[in-house]
């Protein structure tokens, strides 16, 4: 029996070390999750100031694309049942014009319609959300990136055919990517208003 119990001490001695060292390793794995997490916020703080005028001329690569819309496919939606579809408008210069006349060369416009938005507020929601990580996305991939709702009304009057929107669909933002000269964010960002009475604390 004392043996037993002698034999179960020294398993359980030899065992803390190794709980030890999976505890490390999941703080540091932690501690670069925060980092990455932190820069992310440093994106969304001070996102580049993107005004029509500062896109560039050139085209942003299909792998840009891609993770810019694996990033809009990953969004949280209500019971999760992602009512979003992605159009993205790259070669069709002509209907990229119609949607935002002064668009530049080599800019993409990613649609974001959703299944019964046109009735919907939660269907709303949730593209917005969709929209929101396709615009944090592409910036933070070093692109410049912009939401646009003016030409929604034009897009789901006129559009919504040569878009190849799904049936029951409707437009509900738009996102406008493309190359931009990347400048100190903090500083080239618009202003906001003086957070005092914005936030409150209970
Ligand atoms: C829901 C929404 C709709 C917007 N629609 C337009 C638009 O139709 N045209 C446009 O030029 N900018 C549009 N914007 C961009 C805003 O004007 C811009 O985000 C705001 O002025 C703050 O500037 P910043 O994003 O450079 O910080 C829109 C932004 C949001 C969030």
């Amino acid at each position: 029996m004392k043996t037993k119990i002698l034999a179960a001490a020294f398993a359980a001695f030899c065992l803390i070390p190794a709980c030890k060292s999976e505890t490390a390793n999941t703080l540091a794995a932690s501690a670069d999750a925060a980092a990455a997490n932190s820069k992310a916020l440093t994106t969304i703080t001070g996102n580049y100031a993107t005004a029509p005028g500062k896109f560039l001329a050139a085209k942003i690569t299909d792998d840009e694309t891609n993770s810019i819309l694996q990033a809009g496919l990953r969004s949280p939606s209500a019971r999760n049942r992602q009512p979003w579809h992605f159009t993205v408008v790259k070669d069709d210069a002509a209907l990229a014009k119609g949607i935002i006349p002064n668009i530049g060369e080599g800019n993409i416009i990613i649609v974001i319609s959703g299944e019964g938005a046109d009735a919907d507020k939660g269907v709303v929601l949730d593209c917005a959300l969709a929209t929101q990580n396709v615009y944090l996305a592409a910036q933070a991939l070093g692109l410049g990136s912009r939401i646009y709702t003016g030409p929604i009304d034009t897009v789901n009057g006129k559009y919504k055919e040569s878009l190849g929107l799904p049936k029951g669909y409707s437009a509900v933002a738009l996102v406008r990517v493309g190359k931009i000269e990347l400048v100190d964010a903090l500083s080239a960002a618009s202003s906001r208003k003086d957070p005092a009475g914005m936030i409150g604390y209970k």
